[in-house]
């Protein structure tokens, strides 16, 4: 079909299900609740898991993302994080086509899964390259961030009120269009303000605004926030504070002293002020649950070679203090230590939620990871309709079993009852020790499907790499549901000699909320009743009774 044809038929589609008749109210909206020592993401009244992907930068006009649904579906996703651009939505100063959020929505509604947004604004990836045309080229009202040597970047200063508001009223005019189309429906679940912002190539921005802001005083809520907990500050910025004998009034090379630390400390109050200005405007209009996510640091890098003052662990606190109205942070983690980003980003009063994430096969286990050790509220590899495989039919198997899993780990959250499984390295030299329910898990990791000793041991057939991690609840006194792929654990007794036996290892699924019994394990299975076993290559939910004796 003609892309304007095709463009056509769309909008009609977007139209139709978007209509007033179409659409069936429920209680309230999407909203973020404490819940024990995390939060949990309610949906329709109910607790709501994202099994999530979020989509190429490119790939968020509906015409386009036509071809790519199936995948979406097949895949098992239950939300799509999508882009909006800033420079499509008000092509003109003013003037508001939101044609391509309302195919979006439609889309959405059409295949069954949400939405989660993601405000391609001011910033991505710390540059303005969705700026509109007319902000783009109006240098003078809207003004550049300036690297040292004073020459303007392809970055908007977040000193200058102009860029802000511009930003602002375009934000709160995507929020009402939300809240006209999809208030009472709650197709968009949540809503990213910017994307990965942060200040590169250096620590913090050298334009004139800039340097009249870094000369001028520190902000009193900064120093008030500080002054009440200071261990929340960067080590560093804390003992040069402390050494300067905890000022709470003057310039910030005065209070926190000169360098890249302060430089990166000022940028993320100015940026966080900067995203509560957008967010606030936009929850005005309609109250979504908010986020920002960050380009995390690789190792050995400084401030400016990473995004230099974004929503980053180190800096948690003074985003809390500079921006209320984003509800959390988040990582966009690409790097080999997930684990360690989950437990940095897991935070009271800072729910997990993964927008961006490789997507191999490793996608598969850090899902089922992230939901059962630190709570998540959802998951969500990066570039999803680009998924190869097997990272896909990995993927696809996860998100059938936490989908499966998630009215047990929702009534699980907060309580302590869960552990995640994951290798902290690979190969994980030890094997790994979970506590859990009285007990002490011993958990090593398979990655390698290897031949059986039944097809002949030296069979020659290459292993096939296969990924490893998984989850483990205690479901009761001395019961435990195991979940994942690759993992084999055996047990102790916590602070006793006491032997622990398996009692029975049931091998099923959940259906619709109930226990479908597939087969008990024993023998081969359970290595004759020493362990459980998650076997590589296949995903799979084992329930189990063990026993003490001496
Ligand atoms: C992180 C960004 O947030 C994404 O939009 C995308 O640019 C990826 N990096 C590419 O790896």
């Amino acid at each position: 079909m003609p892309t304007a044809r095709l463009a056509a038929a769309l909008a009609l589609v977007a139209a139709a299900a978007l209509s007033p008749a179409a659409a069936q109210p429920v209680a309230a909206p999407p909203r973020l609740q404490p819940r024990g020592a995390s939060a949990e993401l309610v949906v329709d009244g109910s607790p709501f898991l994202v099994l999530g992907g979020e989509l190429g930068n490119s790939s968020g006009e509906p015409g386009y993302l036509e071809r790519w649904w199936p995948r979406l579906k097949a895949l098992n996703l239950n939300t799509v994080l999508a882009p909006v651009y800033w420079e499509l939505v008000e092509p003109r100063e003013g003037q508001f086509d939101f044609a391509t959020v309302d195919g979006l929505i439609a889309g959405a509604r059409g295949h069954g899964v949400r939405l989660v947004l993601l405000w391609f604004g001011s910033w991505k990836n710390s540059m303005s390259c969705y700026a509109p045309a007319w902000v783009k080229t109006d240098t003078r009202r809207f003004p550049r961030a300036a690297d040292a040597s004073g020459r303007g970047l392809d970055i908007l200063t977040p000193f200058a009120p102009a860029n802000r508001d511009a930003d602002a009223r375009a934000f709160a005019a995507l929020m009402r269009h939300l809240r006209e189309v999809d208030g009472g429906r709650y197709t968009v679940l949540m809503v990213q303000v910017e994307n990965e912002v942060g200040m590169i190539p250096e620590a913090r921005d050298r334009s004139a605004g800039a340097n009249a802001a870094f000369d001028g005083a520190v902000p009193r809520e900064l120093l008030e926030s500080v002054r009440r907990h200071p261990a929340a500050l960067p080590p560093a910025l804390r003992e040069a504070w402390e050494g300067r004998g905890r000022p709470a009034a003057g310039g910030w090379a005065e209070v926190f002293g000169p360098g890249p630390a302060t430089e990166e400390l000022f940028t993320a109050w100015h940026l966080a002020r900067y995203l509560e200005a957008v967010a606030s405007a936009g929850k005005a209009e309609y109250s979504l649950p908010m986020f920002a996510n960050a380009a995390l640091i690789r190792p050995g890098y400084r401030p400016g070679q990473y995004p230099s003052g974004g929503p980053l662990p180190h800096l948690a606190a003074v985003w809390r203090a500079a921006a209320p109205s984003i509800d959390f942070i988040s990582p966009d983690i690409y790097f080999p230590n997930f684990a360690e980003w989950c437990r940095l980003y897991a935070r009271p009063g800072n729910p997990l939620f993964v927008p961006e994430a490789r997507r191999g096969v490793e996608a598969s286990v850090h899902a089922l990871y992230a939901a059962a050790a630190h709570d998540a509220i959802g998951f969500a590899p990066f570039g999803i309709e680009s998924i190869g495989e097997p990272a896909g039919a990995r993927l696809a198997e996860s998100y059938r079993l936490l989908a499966a899993l998630a009215p047990t780990l929702t009534a699980h959250r907060g309580r302590g009852t869960m552990a995640g499984l994951l290798p902290e390295i690979d190969p994980q030299p030890q094997p790994q020790e979970v506590s859990l329910g009285g007990y002490r898990l011993r958990v090593v990791y398979e990655r390698q499907v290897a031949p059986s000793i039944a097809d002949g041991e030296s069979g020659g057939a290459a292993p096939v790499a296969s990924p490893a991690g998984g989850l483990v609840v205690a479901t009761g006194p001395d019961e435990f549901l195991f979940a994942g792929i690759g993992v084999t654990a055996t047990f102790a007794v916590e602070g006793s000699d006491d032997r622990v036996g398996l009692l029975s290892v049931e091998e099923g699924s959940f259906e619709a909320g109930a226990w479908r019994h597939e087969r008990w394990l024993n023998g081969d299975e359970t290595h004759q009743g020493r362990h459980v076993r998650l076997e590589p290559g296949r995903f799979g939910t084992q329930r189990v009774r063990v026993y003490r004796h001496r």
